[in-house]
């Protein structure tokens, strides 16, 4: 499973870069606003830049609503960078802009997947990857992995090359449950991915090495 990290935080792109873990980036309108970042000139050096992070993918959405506004920002977005995918909501109009932007090689990430209806869509219309919202699901009472386990067995059985890409994540048991089913791509916060590492008996497992290799040492010295 490839691990996006899901924010326009360079701060935070660059650490999950550092851990060598990183495989992608995904952003939105909101999480670019909740960086400041404002204006098409700043918002596009603030693409590049993320680009130059990182080696993989980087999903950076359009605003408008219509097929041919979809298409004038999804040529503009590409321009920025060879590693653009260009994020596209699950309307009327997206879906065919799927389509005209995969005819003409451009990549593609449909967003704001929330059936597996929506899904079909988007993997008939050629989407690169599609994005299914686990978390927002879960906020409504609904079971967004139960929509991960149908979108894997529906794209099994047709052969789709759409990348499930899970996003909305929002703790460490939505990645681990993600990758039990077969997600191909998490889309993940920092915070998400680090907590990945915790493990009490880890903890407590390193503290005893270290305090058996000091005593050790100390036992060294003495018999010199
Ligand atoms: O990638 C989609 C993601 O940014 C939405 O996450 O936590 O706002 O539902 P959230």
């Amino acid at each position: 499973m490839k691990f996006f990290i899901d924010t326009a935080n360079i701060d935070q792109i660059k650490e999950a870069h550092d851990l060598g873990i990183l495989d992608g980036v995904t952003t939105n309108p909101s999480l670019m606003a909740k960086e400041g970042i404002s204006g098409k000139e700043s918002v596009f050096a603030h693409y590049k830049k993320i680009c130059e992070i990182v080696d993989g993918d980087v999903s950076a959405e359009v605003i408008s609503t219509d097929f041919d506004g979809m298409i004038r920002e999804a040529n503009e977005l590409v321009k920025i960078h060879p590693r653009i995918v260009v994020k596209i909501p699950m309307i009327k109009d997206g879906v065919k802009a799927i389509k005209y932007l995969t005819g003409k090689g451009i990549k593609t990430n449909c967003t704001l997947v929330f059936s597996p209806g929506q899904a079909i869509l988007a993997a008939k219309a050629g989407a690169t990857y599609i994005s299914p919202f686990l978390g927002r699901l879960d906020d409504i009472s609904f079971d967004g992995m139960e929509l991960i386990a149908q979108l894997r067995l529906i794209f099994d059985n047709y052969g789709f090359t759409t990348q499930i890409l899970a996003a909305s994540i929002r703790h460490p048991i939505h990645i681990i449950k993600c990758a039990e089913i077969g997600a191909d791509v998490a889309t993940c916060p920092l915070s998400s991915i680090l907590a990945l590492l915790n493990h009490p008996l880890t903890d407590i497992g390193l503290e005893k090495f270290l305090a058996d290799h000091k005593a050790s040492q100390k036992t060294e010295k003495v018999k010199v």
